[in-house]
């Protein structure tokens, strides 16, 4: 069983699908791993630490895939990259496939299994195999980090001899596994941090971790999250009630962290250019949904703008890579705990058990055809 980890071949994206700790694993299971040569270098992994983990380093994409049984990548491969492969290879990634069924149609042909890992189902059993969470809690963490270095000012209050400095406000906008973080992250810097969220079950964790909730808490709030635990597209009427009651808050924050998503909806506006406009030089927003449309209205993606009045604000894409070395340790052990359950341990091949609700939920593309639901051709 040969498993292959080749370079990610999207320049932007710094994390690797394979941490020396996971080629270990692999190989206590009986694989051999390639990986390419260099695939680790910005998340801080030379090649001769895979190499001294077992690893074999392949110098190029070809030779790295090679007669592979299974691929592990961060980003969905191109089909055209993976000749070479076994027939019927597995492929794991962050397939991001809304909008790409082309490239779908195309993985589907070079006769590969494809699996989406942020189509993980959110069970107890697959927590450990949870990208979504691993990658959101540094994307939240880096937020923070992120948004203090742009502010010129302290976050702790400090009394010094020469006077006291005031803590930062910081308030967080959407309260998922990333705004968590950026709460517990800006509470450890010493910010005085307030949240808000459509979902009532938040108002208790917001405040388990020492922050103060904001939400307009009326009949709509109570029923805003779904079976599921996520956030439900809110009503014109509640959000012209929610802007009505951040605004004057967002007008005295130094740091704003906008991490609001709702599943399969761009993401909600949630700080006009005004409520930018209101915040005092020097203040900065951080919006992390910039990537799905962005929270505010001024962000623009892969760039920190400066407003006339001298608010900052950052829209970075790929929040997770610019913390590559954790983010791809946690990522690649995500990966770990579900490539473990597609292989045979007596047999040590590749058996993913097709019926199994891990792989249905994930499974993109099989025996030369899309498999998902999600994907089928339109009747
Ligand atoms: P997400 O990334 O989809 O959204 C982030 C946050 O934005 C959510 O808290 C959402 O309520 C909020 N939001 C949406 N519209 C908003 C608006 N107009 N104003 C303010 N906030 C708004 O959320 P994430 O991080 O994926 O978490 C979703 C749920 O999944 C949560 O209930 C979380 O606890 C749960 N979860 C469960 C896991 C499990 O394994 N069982 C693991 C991780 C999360």
């Amino acid at each position: 069983m040969r498993i292959s980890i080749p370079a990610e071949t999207d320049l932007s994206e710094t994390r690797v699908a394979a941490t020396p700790e996971t080629v270990k694993k692999f190989i206590a299971l009986g694989a051999e791993v390639a990986v390419q040569a260099g695939a680790g270098k910005t998340s801080g992994i030379p090649d001769a630490d895979f190499a001294a983990a077992g690893a074999t380093i392949m110098p190029d994409a070809a030779s790295t895939l090679a007669g592979a049984d299974l691929v592990l990548g961060v980003r969905r491969p191109a089909a055209s990259a993976l000749h070479g492969v076994k027939k019927g290879a597995s492929v794991i990634a962050i397939m991001d496939p809304y909008g790409a069924e082309a490239a779908l149609a195309e993985l589907a042909q070079a006769g590969v299994s494809a699996f989406a890992m942020e189509f993980m189902p959110r069970i107890t059993r697959a927590q450990a195999m949870d990208v979504l969470s691993s990658q959101a809690n540094i994307a939240g963490y880096r937020a923070v980090i992120d948004g203090a270095a742009e502010y010129g000012r302290a976050l702790p209050m400090m009394m010094t001899a020469a006077g006291t400095v005031p803590a930062a406000r910081i308030f967080i906008m959407g309260v998922g596994v990333a705004g968590l973080q950026a709460i517990a992250t800006a509470r450890r810097l010493g910010a005085i941090v307030t949240a808000t969220d459509v979902r009532p079950a938040t108002k208790e964790q917001v405040e388990s971790l020492g922050a103060k909730f904001l939400a307009v808490e009326d009949e709509e709030f109570a029923q805003a999250q779904t079976a599921g635990g996520y956030a439900k597209e809110m009503s014109p009427e509640y959000r012209a009630k929610q802007a009505a009651l951040t605004a004057a808050h967002i007008a005295k924050q130094d740091i704003v962290i906008t991490t609001a998503l709702i599943p399969g909806r761009p993401a909600p506006k949630l700080i006009s250019a005004d409520m930018a406009h209101s915040m005092r030089a020097g203040s900065v927003i951080v919006d992390l949904a910039v990537e799905r449309g962005g929270n505010c209205e001024l962000a623009s993606p892969g760039q920190t703008i400066t407003t006339e009045n001298g608010v900052k604000i950052v829209g970075h894409l790929n929040m997770p890579g610019r913390l590559a070395a954790t983010s791809s340790s946690l990522y690649a052990r995500n990966l770990f705990a579900f490539a473990e359950t597609l292989i045979d341990k007596d047999k040590k091949e590749m058996a993913p058990k097709w019926d199994d609700e891990l792989v249905k939920a994930t499974l993109l593309t099989r025996d030369g055809a899309v498999a998902h639901p999600n994907f089928q051709p339109k009747a």
